[in-house]
């Protein structure tokens, strides 16, 4: 089967097999018959945040297409709403505005799908899905048992989940259940918001009002996969502690910084690259976007490594200029 339509890289090459599953039985039936016991495999969700960097994944890829989107619980305050792993965030997103079940209007227009949002916590404008997360339900791909994490289980960090460390690999989730309040506290710590909301009129905040900033925001500034092949931010934005951060700040005064907890400071890796000189570079059809230099690009035919080798030398020349680490946020397989 040919990935290239499978991530939003649209990186080409193969998978031996693919398969999807719209329920738990489907999944256990293909873990449990030939030919998938002795492969090597992968769950696979929207494939927005991956980076295949081989030409043939000698294993089976399997679709998580599992649907549905259920008001469980409601009391109050709040409405909890189980989400089938398989469906669109984004869609998942405009459902809670249209119900106007509040919390994860900061976090519109991410791709993707609701299976992996728990994945590194999916965040953006001042809002983390951990913010919202009730619980999810993940199929443990050896064991054949059903298991349910709360909040505090998947300990979620920036960017981070338990699927990502301890238990890479070993679980499907199925579906997620986010916790969404009838009374809403709007967030528009993220200055942008605030500008946008402005420009737009806006003369009472709604969480529909911020939903529409956040999508002219990310429009005007992130490439469109379906235009420019890319995963998002490539590299994490890095903490440093605050004796670094001083002495960075001695060297280059502008470094983009955001103190964060026990006096660590965070730093714009975006504008760290764009410093490096990196920003609308290109090479072959391997990139650094023109308006965001925390996205790399594909602009057409860019093997998987070619990305790959220009995120080493992105990864290098900060190293050197700043003598700051940045690690891929983007998951390489
Ligand atoms: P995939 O790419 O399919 O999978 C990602 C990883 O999770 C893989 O390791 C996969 O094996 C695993 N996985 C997927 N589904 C499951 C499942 N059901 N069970 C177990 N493992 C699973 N991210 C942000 O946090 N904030 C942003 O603002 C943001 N902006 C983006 C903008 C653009 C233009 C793009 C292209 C990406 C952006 N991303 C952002 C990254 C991406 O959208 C998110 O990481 C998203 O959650 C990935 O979802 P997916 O279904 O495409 O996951
Ligand atoms: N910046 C530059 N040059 C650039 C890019 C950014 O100077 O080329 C500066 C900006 O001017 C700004 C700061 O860096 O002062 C932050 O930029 P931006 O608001 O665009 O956010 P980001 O830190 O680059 C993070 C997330 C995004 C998320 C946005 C909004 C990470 C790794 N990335 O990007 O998430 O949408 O904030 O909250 O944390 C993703 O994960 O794929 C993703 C897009």
């Amino acid at each position: 089967v040919s990935l290239r339509s499978y991530n939003s890289f649209g990186i080409g090459g193969q998978a031996r097999f693919f398969a999807t599953f719209t329920s738990i039985d489907e999944l256990k039936q293909l873990l449990e018959n030939p030919p998938l016991p002795e492969l090597p495999h992968m769950i696979l969700g929207g494939g927005s945040n991956i980076l295949f960097v081989r030409n043939f994944f000698e294993g089976i890829i399997l679709k998580n297409e599992v649907k549905g989107i259920e008001v469980v619980r409601e009391d109050d305050q709040y409405v909890y709403v189980k989400v089938g792993a398989g469906e669109n965030w984004h869609g998942f997103v405009m459902d809670c505005i249209q119900h106007n079940r509040a919390g994860l209007e900061n976090l519109s227009l991410i791709p993707g799908n609701v299976g992996a949002s728990p994945m590194q916590n999916i965040g953006a404008y001042g809002v983390e899905i951990r913010d919202c997360f009730h619980e999810l339900e993940a199929y443990h791909l050896q064991d054949h048992t059903l298991v349910t994490f709360n909040n505090a289980d998947c300990q979620f960090g920036y960017r981070e989940s338990v699927f990502k460390r301890k238990y890479k690999g070993q679980f499907a989730i199925i579906s997620v259940t986010y916790r969404l309040s009838k009374h809403p506290q709007f967030n528009t710590s993220y200055g942008a918001i605030e500008e946008e909301l402005k420009h737009m009129g806006v003369q009472e905040l709604s969480i529909k009002a911020i939903s529409q900033a956040v999508i002219n925001i990310r429009s005007s500034k992130l490439p469109n996969p379906a235009e420019i092949g890319n995963a998002g931010s490539f590299f994490k934005n890095p903490t440093v502690d605050a004796a670094k951060h001083a002495a960075l700040k001695a060297s280059f005064p502008n470094i983009v910084a955001y103190p964060v907890a026990d006096g660590d400071y965070k730093l714009a890796a975006g504008w760290m690259i764009e410093q490096c000189g990196w920003k609308g570079f290109r090479e072959g059809d391997a990139g650094v976007h023109a308006r965001q230099a925390l996205v790399l690009v594909n602009y057409g035919n860019a093997s998987g490594d070619e990305i790959y080798r220009l995120s080493q030398r992105v990864l290098d020349s900060v190293e050197e200029k700043f003598g700051v680490e940045l690690e891929r946020e983007v998951n390489i397989v």
